[in-house]
């Protein structure tokens, strides 16, 4: 396991690439087992994520090659159809195939997700979705097992207690592409991430309308051909990039991004008094801006992305006020809170939401990361941060972002991948180097710590 050294404090300034979409990628290649025929898949990210799924794949029956950010997937052979524990449990995008290997193979057995660090993950409408669409379901011993001879199109509801499903709308559509007739998907999700798995299927003969609203309607076709499609760009890593300028007082420019994919994200960094420079395919965040309070929720696209959550709550730990952040997807989404507060935050969650008292700087530390955007998270703070931080637990940022390091390096950042192990903890971050008020080091059996940290140098008295 890797851990980061970051080196804080310095502000960062220069021009950064965003990758293609994990989350468009992912739902993407899962449809690839609903297509006759070879597709080809452009802007790639390199991700372990995006393995784990070619891996997954794999076992079903594809033939997977990679090669410098074309994924090449041809799904011809449909020998297994089962979608193992064992890999599902790594990457609830699994969950994916379901769908697309119902409708063309008429048969698919697919491990239940299982939670993960941000939530409860139920997967209740998915199988709403394709039950409505006349699949036989079961859950057997964790397993969903699925069969239909020929899908039928209806109209169903798709929409939960926290609003629409991202891979469950994903899943429905994908299955409604090949049934019979006509499917309206009500309460669809709307991301673009959604619009641009519907436009590869359009690619492959789909014939869908009403990508991006509420109201998706799909025409049930034969079959689905192979294609060759370019997926978009990762707007959740450019939001993450633009924060990471934001946050450095630096002036960060960028690149491969659709700024009409972040529109709620550049309207709150504008109200945190960010200043911004909006171009077709860029967007750059000017320098040494003084960060202001704000009040920002999580929602639904187009709302505030719940990906770009925990991103928002370390920039404005160092705001100038009280911030209110909540999250209406994930409402349990706040492992990151803790670690930003062992870097001197002020964070009290109240529920769903918390409420940030913004303090001039935060201080390196030793934290550990917990899930993928609250690993970003803890980055960006360390940048900003006084002295060096070690973020533990790396492995669940090389989930979903692409060399992160590299990217932020090059705009001026300093930060170390390193193994972890023992001795790996920078001496500032020892326990022996920290000082008292008075400048002497803390001793572990020093009792009189307390009372000298708390006012000011000892008196000579030993604490009460
Ligand atoms: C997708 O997850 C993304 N993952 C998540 O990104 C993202 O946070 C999420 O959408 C919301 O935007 C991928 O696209 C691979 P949901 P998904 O179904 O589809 C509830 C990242 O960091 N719900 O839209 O699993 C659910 O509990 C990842 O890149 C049900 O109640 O999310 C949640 O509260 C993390 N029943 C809300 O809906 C269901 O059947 C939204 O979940 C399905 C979901």
């Amino acid at each position: 396991m890797d851990l980061f050294v970051v080196d804080g404090g310095r502000r960062l300034a220069g021009t950064v690439r965003a990758s293609g979409s994990k989350n468009a990628t992912l739902p993407i290649m899962a449809a690839a087992l609903a297509v006759d025929g070879e597709v080809t898949l452009r802007n790639v990210p390199d991700l372990v994520d995006v393995r784990t799924l070619a891996n997954l794949l794999q076992t079903l029956g594809a033939a997977v090659d990679r090669s410098e950010g074309r994924l090449t997937i041809d799904a011809n052979d449909q020998s297994n159809s089962v979608a193992d524990y064992e890999l599902v449990r790594k990457m609830r995008a699994s969950f994916c195939v379901l769908g697309p290997m119902l409708a063309k193979r008429g048969f698919a057995c697919v491990s239940m997700p299982g939670g993960c660090n941000i939530g409860a993950r139920p997967v209740d409408l998915h199988l709403k979705g394709l039950r409505a669409l006349g699949a036989e379901i079961t859950v057997e011993r964790g397993y969903v097992i699925a069969k239909a001879d020929r899908l039928r199109g209806t109209r169903v509801y798709l929409g939960g207690p926290l609003g629409s499903t991202v891979t469950g709308t994903c899943n429905v559509m994908t299955a409604a592409s090949l049934a019979q007739g006509t499917t309206f998907i009500e309460a669809a999700a709307c991301e673009p991430e959604v619009v641009d798995l519907g436009r590869f299927l359009i690619a492959a003969g789909a014939q869908i309308r009403g990508l991006g609203t509420p109201l998706i309607e799909i025409e049930g076709v034969e079959i689905l051909s192979g294609t060759d499609y370019e997926v978009i760009p990762d707007r959740i890593e450019a939001a993450t990039l633009m924060i990471a300028g934001a946050i450095t007082g630096g002036a960060v420019r960028v690149e491969n991004v659709d700024p009409t994919q972040l529109g709620a994200v550049l309207d709150k960094l504008a109200e945190a008094g960010v200043s911004l420079t909006i171009e077709a395919n860029a967007i750059t965040v000017g320098a040494g801006t003084k960060l202001m309070p704000i009040e920002c929720t999580a929602l639904p696209h187009p709302g505030i992305p719940t990906d770009v959550q925990a991103q928002f709550m370390a920039m404005l730990s160092i705001a100038d006020g009280m911030s209110v952040v909540t999250d209406r997807v994930f409402p349990d989404r706040f492992m990151h809170a803790s670690e930003l507060i062992r870097m001197g935050a002020e964070i009290r969650r109240e529920g769903a939401t918390a409420v940030i008292s913004g303090v001039p700087q935060l201080s390196g530390a030793a934290v550990m990361a917990s899930d993928l955007r609250a690993s970003a998270a803890l980055v960006l703070a360390a940048l900003a941060a006084r002295g060096e931080s070690v973020i533990r637990r790396i492995y669940h940022l090389d989930r979903g972002y692409e060399r992160l390091e590299e990217k932020l390096n090059s705009l001026g950042a300093a930060i170390r991948r390193l193994p972890d192990g023992p001795g790996q903890l920078p001496e500032s971050l020892q326990v022996d180097s920290l000082r008292r008020d008075d400048g002497h080091a803390v001793q572990p059996s020093d009792r009189r710590t307390q009372k000298s940290i708390a006012n000011g140098p000892a008196e000579g008295k030993s604490a009460g």
